[in-house]
């Protein structure tokens, strides 16, 4: 899925502007990983006079950090396009210039196709080449073509991103790109490349900098997260875990290194494969307090067959056996989970052992889409395609059991004593919203300088989305 690669060398310097302020609007789609890549967007542009903005409308540069995984999701970025075609004509009324710039996996995708479908873009580039941002806008202040620029190389992302500005007490931190399962309903083998591993030294030294400005809270992201994989950090004495067998860290060895930061008092990470949860992350979770109780963990569908079809390499068994195996290492865990419903050849028995698994798990919160056939992918091209009605009853079906967990979990709340971090202001005069250990939001009133403080509160009420609660003494 490697397209051409459209970009000369020019010096970064070239297009360093801090005389006149220019303005970028960063429109996200999708996962975690593109809010990450969408900050770091942001970052990269502020040496070069560009000013965050909240609206499309008159701004000097429009990113939209586009999602593939999805049909709807990438649909949308057509029609947002097309209000963007509007916005950026009457710039140029009145004397002005809008950049259109489309990124992350749609573009990596549909590369070239983007600009014929819609010739207001001026710049297309995947997930591993936005670090080449700077370049990019010389280039295009220069010349009058397009840009493109979808290539792999994502190990000279992690090399070029080492800088990072902290935006509040909690951050994401990439650890991981791509994968190499192939699930057979998923683009991301193809837009995100293969699984690639940053190295311990890089990972620390962007926690130990969030930590330094305040971060109290990291999440591993990666789109294989607990397929991490590193040599130990250089010149490492003793580290109290034991690497796995050939020496090689997982990332519960690199949970119990980063929780010794100073500074860092909370650890997550998303998302996991059930194939990946190796004894080392379990035991991790098991002893390491620091590590949340919270594990989105997707089986997908419960069904063995449908599980085989979709190349998911693990049994319903598996799963169930690999759930409790957690819950003895760590009893307070939560979790969650994706599914998908109406895979090709999911029949009726088929979805009722998606409903059992979700029975026998039960999940404090859960994501669960209709399967959306994407190009390239095998699952398009399979036989036995499920209609859309039936995917719409099942999906409402698997929905209200997941909603009845989820409000079920919420209401064990209830009573219960536990650390909070204070995370921003909330709406009311007086409020700070901060995260449960099982990311729920918990309203409380204290004063708004506590924000970045981990506190102990009481669950005092429970709500469909929130919880609230009072301070209470230590
Ligand atoms: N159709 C529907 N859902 C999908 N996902 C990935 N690909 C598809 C698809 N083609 C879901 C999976 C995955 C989550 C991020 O998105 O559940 O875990
Ligand atoms: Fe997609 Fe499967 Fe890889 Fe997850 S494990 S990113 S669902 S191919």
């Amino acid at each position: 899925m490697t397209l051409e690669t459209n970009i000369d060398p020019t010096p970064k310097g070239e297009v360093e502007n801090k005389d006149k302020t220019k303005s970028v609007f960063v429109r996200t789609y999708g996962c975690q990983m593109n809010v990450y890549d969408s900050e770091r967007m942001t970052g990269l542009l502020k040496p070069l006079g560009y000013k965050a903005v909240d609206h499309a409308e008159g701004a000097d540069l429009v990113i939209l950090n586009t999602c593939h995984i999805r049909e709807k999701a990438a649909e949308k970025v057509y029609s947002d396009l097309g209000r963007l075609k509007k916005a950026k004509k009457e710039k140029a009324m009145q004397g002005g210039e809008m950049k259109i710039a489309v990124a992350g996996c749609v573009a990596q995708a549909e590369g070239a196709e983007i600009t014929k479908r819609a010739p207001q873009v001026d710049m297309v580039f995947g997930p591993q080449a936005y670090h080449r941002l700077p370049e990019m806008l010389a280039k295009a202040a220069r010349a009058k073509g397009k840009i493109l620029d979808t290539d792999f190389a994502v190990e000279e992302k992690f090399d070029r991103l080492t800088t990072r500005k902290a935006e509040g007490p909690t951050a994401f931190v990439t650890i991981q790109e791509g994968c190499d399962k192939f699930c057979t309903f998923c683009v991301v083998p193809y837009t995100r490349g293969e699984e690639v591993s940053r190295s311990v030294d890089q990972i620390t030294a962007e926690v130990r900098s969030l930590a330094a400005q305040g971060v109290r809270e990291v999440t591993l992201i990666g789109q294989n997260v607990n397929a991490w994989h590193s040599a130990p950090p250089k010149g490492h004495v003793e580290i109290k875990t034991k690497p796995n067998n050939n020496g090689v860290w997982g990332l519960g060895s690199l949970c119990r290194h980063l929780a010794k930061i100073d500074g860092i008092e909370r650890i997550r990470f998303t998302t996991s494969h059930p194939r990946d949860m190796n004894d080392d992350l379990i035991n991790a979770l098991a002893e390491e307090q620091k590590l949340m109780p919270y594990l989105h963990l997707p089986i997908q569908a419960g069904s063995d067959t449908v599980l085989k079809a979709m190349n998911r390499g693990h049994t319903a068994d598996h799963y169930i056996k690999l759930i409790e195996r957690i819950r003895k290492a760590r009893p307070d865990i939560a979790l969650s989970g994706d599914f998908i419903v109406g895979f090709p050849t999911e029949t009726d028995e088929d979805f009722e052992k998606t409903l059992e698994v979700v029975e026998q798990v039960t999940y404090a919160s859960a994501y669960s889409f209709k399967y959306s056939r994407r190009p390239g992918t095998p699952g398009a091209a399979m036989a036995k395609q499920v209609a859309e009605p039936i995917k719409d009853e099942r999906l409402a079906r698997l929905q209200k059991l997941l909603e009845a967990q989820k409000q079920d979990f919420n209401q064990k709340q209830f009573g219960k004593t536990f650390d909070i971090l204070l995370e921003r202001v909330g709406r009311h005069e007086g409020q700070v919203i901060g995260r449960s250990p099982y990311l729920q939001s918990v309203h409380i009133d204290a004063p708004r300088d506590m924000i970045g403080s981990i506190v102990k509160i009481e669950v005092t009420g429970v709500t469909p989305n929130a919880l609230s609660g009072r301070l209470v003494d230590r």
